[in-house]
């Protein structure tokens, strides 16, 4: 496949897109972030991207008070940048059907959890580990999925496994699974860039 061009869309800090551009960099990786977009002004993931050149959006209330133009706008940077696939790497926000639509298997999550457990209405970020925590659970981890209409509800495409240790807090659990994530997601945009992981490229090109 020639040179995925990517979008990233995220909420906050962006170590996942970090991830991604120094996968870039270091040409582990044979694609293009054509633009990073997020919904909240601030996201420290912006100044990321614009550090390293990368075409940024911001698409959130603050500038499109209405969702259906908030959803339009969203639509019209992914196709004006012809983008093949879309990253969400902690996009906190829902995508509306039409994008998820045009973009059929062409829209990947990365989630901090090993989906089905801890996961979908009010499972994000903290809440995520704050739960495992509470539960007692051995073990925890991280997901990467496509994405469909429902809350990560989307086909699994790779997983791995964390120790959750007694003396971890939310916190520290969180931590150690983002480490893991930077890799889960770096190494499944790779088995998509190199054919071992199909998405809907080839459907989308026959429309
Ligand atoms: C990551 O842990 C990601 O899995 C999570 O938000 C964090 C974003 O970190 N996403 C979700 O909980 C989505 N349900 P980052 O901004 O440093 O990449």
């Amino acid at each position: 496949m020639s040179r995925l061009k990517i979008a990233v869309l995220i909420s906050g800090g962006g170590s996942n897109l970090q991830a991604i551009i120094d996968a870039i960099e270091s040409r582990e990786l044979d694609a293009e972030i054509k633009v990073v977009v997020s919904n909240r002004k601030n996201a420290f993931g912006l100044e990321r991207a614009q550090k390293h050149n990368i075409k940024t959006a911001y698409i959130g209330v603050g500038n499109y008070k209405e969702i259906s133009l908030r959803h339009r706008a969203l639509l019209e940077v992914l196709v004006s940048e012809s983008i093949d696939l879309i990253v969400l790497a902690g996009y906190l926000s829902i995508l509306s059907p039409e994008i998820i639509k045009q973009f059929e298997k062409r829209i990947i999550n990365i989630h901090p959890s090993l989906i089905p457990k801890y996961c979908g209405e009010g499972f994000y970020g903290e809440h995520v580990h704050e739960a495992v925590m509470l539960n007692q659970e051995k073990e925890s981890g991280a997901t990467t999925h496509f994405v469909d209409e429902g809350v990560d509800t989307g086909e699994i495409i790779k997983q791995e496994r964390v120790a959750v240790f007694k003396e971890d807090t939310a916190k520290t659990l969180a931590a150690r699974i983002l480490k893991v994530e930077h890799h889960l997601l770096v190494s499944t945009i790779k088995a998509i860039q190199m054919g071992q992981v199909k998405i809907g490229l080839e459907e989308a090109k026959n429309d």
